[in-house]
């Protein structure tokens, strides 16, 4: 794994916002015109959208094709211009660019808490390069340190896949798992299950101090779980990871 910092720190502190545009760019930067993207989920990723909506008006690239992986960013390419192709359909997909919530030292990611794993995880999984834009605050020692893992499971019987999930972490202190919940619209009901954009739900998981154990094996066995869809743990599979820092200066890790 390699790392280099570039970019003279510009005078005054950038805002967490700046910091995940900077990275963004950065990664446009590696677009050729004829590639075919991933497109990724979230607010670090929508920036890379916005600039490839600026390049391709401008004629600075003549043509890419994107994969979206949300129907959020299947809406947001349609609006600034770029021409969308489906999975199926879109043969080598040449790079992907996403942003992510952890970043470990081992570039290991945890992705997801938008609720679009399942699709980032197909498209990005299956292109030829997935470069990964952060700002420095998703860099963590372990995956699980700052927030929820979460996994897709089907809505029939997701509370007992539930069940199953937490039984994967039995007595592991500071382990709690739930479906995540949003505010109903309709009067009545206070809280429903968040809807994925495949009609699934998500069960989040909580580490105190982060996941400690083997990665790789809790992988699988969430996945040996009948009712488990995908998880947001994405081990091996960011080629490059380009981090926005306070300082001003980009790291790019490879
Ligand atoms: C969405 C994702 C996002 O990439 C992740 O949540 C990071 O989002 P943001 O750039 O808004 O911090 O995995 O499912």
């Amino acid at each position: 794994m390699g790392s280099a910092a570039t970019s003279p720190p510009p005078s005054g502190k950038l805002t967490q916002e700046e910091l995940k545009r900077v990275a963004a760019h950065r990664a446009v930067e590696l677009v050729e015109t004829g590639m075919t993207l991933g497109l990724g989920t979230g607010s670090t990723a929508a920036h890379a959208l916005d600039r490839l909506g600026e390049l391709l008006a401008s004629g600075a690239l003549a043509s890419v094709a994107g994969v979206p992986t949300s129907l959020k960013t299947e809406a947001h390419a349609t609006r600034v211009g770029i021409p969308l192709l489906e999975l199926a359909g879109a043969g080598r997909i040449h790079l992907s660019i996403d942003g992510a919530d952890e970043v470990d030292p081992d570039l290991n990611l945890v992705k997801g808490r938008g609720g679009s794993l399942l699709r980032e995880k197909m498209i990005e999984g299956s292109g030829e390069r997935f470069v990964v834009i952060v700002d420095e605050s998703k860099l963590v020692p372990r995956l699980g340190c700052t927030g929820a893992v979460p996994v897709e499971v089907v809505p029939f019987g997701a509370v007992h896949t539930l069940g199953l999930v937490r039984k994967v972490f039995d007595g592991l202190p500071g382990f709690s798992a739930r479906l995540r919940t949003v505010p109903a619209k309709a009067a009545g009901a206070e809280e429903v299950p968040f809807v994925t954009d495949n009609g699934n739900y998500i069960v989040e998981m909580f580490f105190e101090d982060g996941i400690r154990g083997d990665l790789r094996d809790i992988s699988d066995r969430l996945l040996r779980i009948t009712g488990v869809v995908e998880h947001g743990m994405f081990l091996g599979m960011a080629t490059t990871v380009i981090v926005a820092k306070k300082d001003g200066t980009v790291e790019i890790i490879n």
